[in-house]
């Protein structure tokens, strides 16, 4: 008889219900195409070649639900795939990929179908982290910049030690009752899901981030991406 598994499955939420304003007009964000695919695609690829993760969730935009399911029809995906309505925010997309989970799932990835390039190793080290223990794992680079706050009518208040800042990237992965209770009690606005557990008091673990894993947001993106992605297909 064959042991059962010591230990419950990976899912990787993948919230890609955002409109993408600030990339232009156009459709949805995740849908919009790099190199001839979808964003979305590259980035549910991306989670699936990991060989921890099992499932991965999308929330689409509420319109396009039966279009990203024919996208993700693809038996070449290592993990099983399966799309859900997004929600008005980041966070209700987020919720609402978390609602329909199997019992078996024990550790939850966030990732944003706005980094399609996140490489393998940085899916599989956020995840090997959350099994290790940790109960919530986020990929973190270096910032580049200076980085100072300023007030409203532009009066700089202050420089943030550089040293000390990291910019967070995704997946960022959970113990999956940790990300339930944050979004079950958590309610201020915050931009990730490691911010909501951080209101719970819970201690967040950082790992190495990659270069490659930046947001596509703005125009100039795109082009990035194209290059990262034709300098792959080189090799
Ligand atoms: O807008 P921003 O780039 O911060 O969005 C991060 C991710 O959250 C994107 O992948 C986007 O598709 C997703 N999102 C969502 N539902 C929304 C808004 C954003 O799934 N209502």
């Amino acid at each position: 008889m064959s042991e059962p598994p010591a230990h419950g499955r990976v899912a990787a939420l993948v919230p890609a219900a955002g409109r993408g304003e600030r990339l232009g007009p156009g459709a949805p964000k995740a849908l919009r195409e790099l190199a001839g695919t979808p964003m979305l695609v590259h980035a549910v690829k991306a989670l699936a070649a990991s060989p921890m993760v099992d499932l991965v969730v999308v929330a689409a935009p509420v319109q396009s639900v039966e279009e990203v399911r024919s996208l993700l029809i693809d038996p070449e995906f290592g993990a099983e795939v399966a799309v859900v309505a997004g929600g008005e925010s980041r966070s209700e997309s987020v919720a609402r990929a978390l609602i329909g989970l199997p019992e078996d799932v024990d550790i939850v990835l966030v990732h944003d179908a706005a980094r399609p390039l996140v490489p393998v190793e940085v899916v599989t080290a956020v995840a090997s982290a959350v099994r290790e223990g940790h109960p919530a794992v986020i990929p973190v680079v270096p910032v580049v910049d200076t980085i100072k706050s300023i007030d409203d009518d532009g009066r700089i208040l202050g420089t943030v030690p550089r040293a000390k800042l990291r910019a967070t990237q995704t997946p960022q992965g959970f113990d999956r009752d940790v990300l339930q209770r944050a979004h079950a009690e958590v309610d201020e606005a915050v931009t990730d899901d490691a911010g909501m557990v951080e209101s719970l008091g819970i201690t967040v673990h950082a790992v190495d981030g990659h270069e490659e894993s930046f947001k596509v947001t703005r125009p100039l993106d795109v082009v990035l991406a194209e290059s990262v992605i034709a300098k792959r297909r080189s090799r």
